[in-house]
């Protein structure tokens, strides 16, 4: 039988996810995710941690985030954390403030997921003792995020805690930065900005890029793992992540496609595994493995 395995000599190993965006329109997504989630409960090794980052639900829905945490919570049987954040899917249709009581009740169901607070998404939490900031649009929009002036305050406070610390710091949210990780082709080439977080972009590159080692964790593109998933600049380090339940565009589209992140002290680690069959990719796919040297 095929396994999911973690490095048990990494200081933390993480799966990565993007968009399960599950859907009673395409029975096929819950089926996937299932399948993911099974492969992490029986991986060999534990993980510190699963993150997806965004676009859960494809219409923001209790019976989907149901199925969600359903299937999360085979997950969760062996992952210390199990973190979400929401996506322009979550939050496009409803009112702002019913939307966030219904994805609180939803984090409520999964088992080993930090809570985001009463009034906004985005928090900090702890990742097997490092720092994850976790980011969430702070007003509906339909496929940019904005990210307000207290939102971006945090997550500056929070890196500066984490670089006198001395850590590297974990950011996971839905969109990536304007123009990185491949964009436009990787939004199909269809529009100059589209696919990137939107307006906050220069703001929240400069907080990203200038408090040591960060690794910006997204999703939103459902391109297949590719050259384009990995961007570095300087010791800002751009992972974006597949859809693990949707299909994948480009050049890779199997199925079931995620990341096990792994870190060392003197460098983080990729692979990217076909979840579905507990497979990991071709190593002749660019970005199957990776490395970032820190
Ligand atoms: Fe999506
Ligand atoms: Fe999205």
């Amino acid at each position: 039988m095929n396994k999911l395995y973690f490095d048990p000599s990494a200081l933390l190993n993480i799966v990565f996810w993007g968009d399960p965006q599950i859907s009673p329109v395409e029975t096929g997504r819950v089926k996937r995710f299932r399948a993911a989630c099974e492969a992490v409960r029986d991986a060999e090794g534990r993980a510190d941690a699963l993150l997806i980052a965004g676009d859960i639900a494809e219409f923001g829905r209790e019976a989907e985030y149901s199925a969600v945490a359903q299937c999360l919570n085979l997950a969760s049987e062996n992952a210390d954390s199990v973190v979400c954040c929401t996506g322009n899917h979550d939050i496009r249709i409803r009112p702002y403030k019913s939307q966030l009581r219904r994805f609180r009740a939803f984090l409520c169901d999964v088992k080993n997921s930090p809570m985001c607070p009463y009034d906004h998404y985005y928090f900090s939490t702890q990742i097997g003792g490092y720092p994850l900031i976790v980011m969430g649009a702070d007003r509906n929009s339909f496929e940019a995020a904005h990210i307000g002036k207290a939102q971006l305050a945090f997550i500056k406070a929070e890196l500066k805690k984490a670089e006198a610390a001395g850590k590297p710091a974990f950011v996971l949210n839905h969109q990536p930065l304007n123009y990185t990780n491949g964009l436009p082709v990787t939004w199909e080439g269809r529009g100059s900005w589209r696919g990137g977080i939107g307006l906050q972009d220069g703001e929240l590159r400069h907080i990203l890029s200038t408090h040591g080692d960060v690794f910006y964790l997204t999703g939103h593109l459902h391109y297949g793992i590719s050259e384009y998933n990995v961007e570095n600049s300087d010791r800002l380090h751009m992972i974006a992540a597949p859809t693990v339940a949707c299909a994948n565009h480009g050049p890779n589209p199997t199925p079931g496609q995620g990341f096990v992140l792994s870190l060392y002290p003197d460098k983080l680690t990729g692979t990217g595994w076909d979840f579905i069959h507990a497979l990991p990719l071709d190593e002749n796919i660019p970005n199957a493995r990776f490395e970032v040297k820190l």
